[in-house]
């Protein structure tokens, strides 16, 4: 039955699922490298779609902006969808010089500001959203065996996109690689739920250099993460 924000049948929803932010981005996926994509959902125009990959059922679904809106449609995909394989696509802001415009970048864990985390774990508790291992490690091992090279470490997943007092020289001393804003929403509800999750992303921009991508250089590591993301997806 559907669910509030998805408007899907059960079974119409692979376990195994990629998730951008952007709903067109979900459409270019689903147009581009999946096999016989179906839309399956497009309430509030957040689209959604299942098709193959090499064989194998796949879907890929927008989740919108932030970890408020990510965070309704993975429970929602893991809880009435039956969703095991959770990875995020997205693009990030690097932070530090270990990181390169164009570079892949994998989120072993995600810090974050957002006030959900205290909501969930109280005061007391700074929780540590992690990867999980044997996604991050297929991840590694499909990024080597493709020869594109990537970055794996810390995540900062910010609460707010305009953010003049944020303190970036404090988050890169202590190893943030990049930011941007739904890993830690989904590392939780996945952990909470015992399900896999991941965040692949490519750098877009630099906050050190001010360096943008262009609009073809975006495509390029695109392409990039989409491979490591799919092969990813179907490893058992
Ligand atoms: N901040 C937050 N999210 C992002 C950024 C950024 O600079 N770039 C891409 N996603």
């Amino acid at each position: 039955m559907a669910t509030p924000h998805i408007g899907a049948e059960k079974g119409d929803i692979a376990e195994r699922i990629l998730l951008p932010g952007d709903p067109l981005r979900a459409k270019f996926i689903a147009e581009n490298f999946l096999d016989g994509a179906k839309e399956y959902t497009h309430v509030r125009n957040i689209l959604g779609y299942t098709g193959t990959y090499k064989g194998v059922p796949v879907s890929v679904q927008g989740t919108g902006m932030g970890i408020p809106s990510l965070m309704i449609y993975v429970h929602e995909l893991i809880h009435e969808f039956g969703c095991k394989k959770l990875i995020r696509v997205g693009t990030c802001g690097a932070m530090h010089k270990k990181v390169h415009l164009r570079d892949v970048l994998i989120a072993q864990g995600a810090t974050t500001d957002s006030s959900i985390m205290k909501s969930i774990f109280g005061l007391a508790i700074n929780y540590a959203p992690l990867a999980d291992f044997n996604l991050l490690e297929k991840a590694v091992n499909a990024a080597r065996s493709l020869d594109l090279r990537v970055t794996v470490g810390n995540v900062f997943s910010a609460d707010r996109f305009y953010d003049p007092d944020v303190d970036n020289d404090r988050l890169r001393k202590y190893g943030i690689l990049g930011v941007e804003m739904e890993t830690a929403g989904l590392y939780t509800l996945a952990a909470e739920a015992d399900v896999q999750a991941l965040g692949i992303f490519t750098v877009s921009d630099h906050l050190l250099t001010g360096e943008a991508c262009t609009a073809e250089e975006r495509q390029t590591t695109f392409q990039d993460m989409m491979k490591i993301a799919l092969e990813t997806a179907i490893a058992d």
